[in-house]
């Protein structure tokens, strides 16, 4: 998944992936230490126990999807973006919207907006669908 905080990432899994997928989220260990390192060794392992894998992150840039395409490509799966493409207002508004813990500062939803790059193919996603 890929998108600001508020963007409705969270929602669409819920409503399109619960079934199929095993949902892996930073945000389940808000207190871990090396959460990074904890989640790219959990996607692992339950790709190589052939699970379906979500990663409902902001995944805002390139450096943060890398890992995740390398993680299906080593366990030869195909890998896709999926982009919720929500105006940045509208997410801010939503993040304020809600309650704790899920609401984050709005500083922190400006600066995931700041180091946002889309997701492309060049990257190594075999798709890139984009929910507007
Ligand atoms: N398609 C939508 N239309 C309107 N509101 C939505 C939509 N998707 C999510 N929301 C609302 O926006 C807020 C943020 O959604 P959420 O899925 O938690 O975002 P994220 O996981 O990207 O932070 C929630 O209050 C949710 O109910
Ligand atoms: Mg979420």
């Amino acid at each position: 998944m890929v998108g600001l905080q508020g963007a409705g990432k969270s929602t669409w899994v819920a409503r399109h992936l619960t079934g199929t997928h095993v949902v892996v989220s930073k945000d389940h260990w808000p207190r871990a230490r090396r959460r990074e390192v904890r989640q790219q060794r959990l996607v692992a392992e339950l790709l190589a126990a052939g699970r379906s894998v979500v990663v409902d992150n902001t995944n805002p840039s390139p450096a943060e999807r890398a890992p995740l395409v390398a993680a299906a490509r080593a366990a030869g799966v195909p890998v896709r973006a999926v982009w919720l493409d929500t105006p940045p207002e509208l997410s801010l508004a939503r993040n304020e919207a809600r309650a704790e813990p899920e609401r984050v500062p709005p500083v922190g939803v400006l600066a995931t907006r700041a180091r946002f790059v889309p997701p492309s193919a060049e990257e190594g996603f075999d798709r890139v669908d984009v929910v507007r």
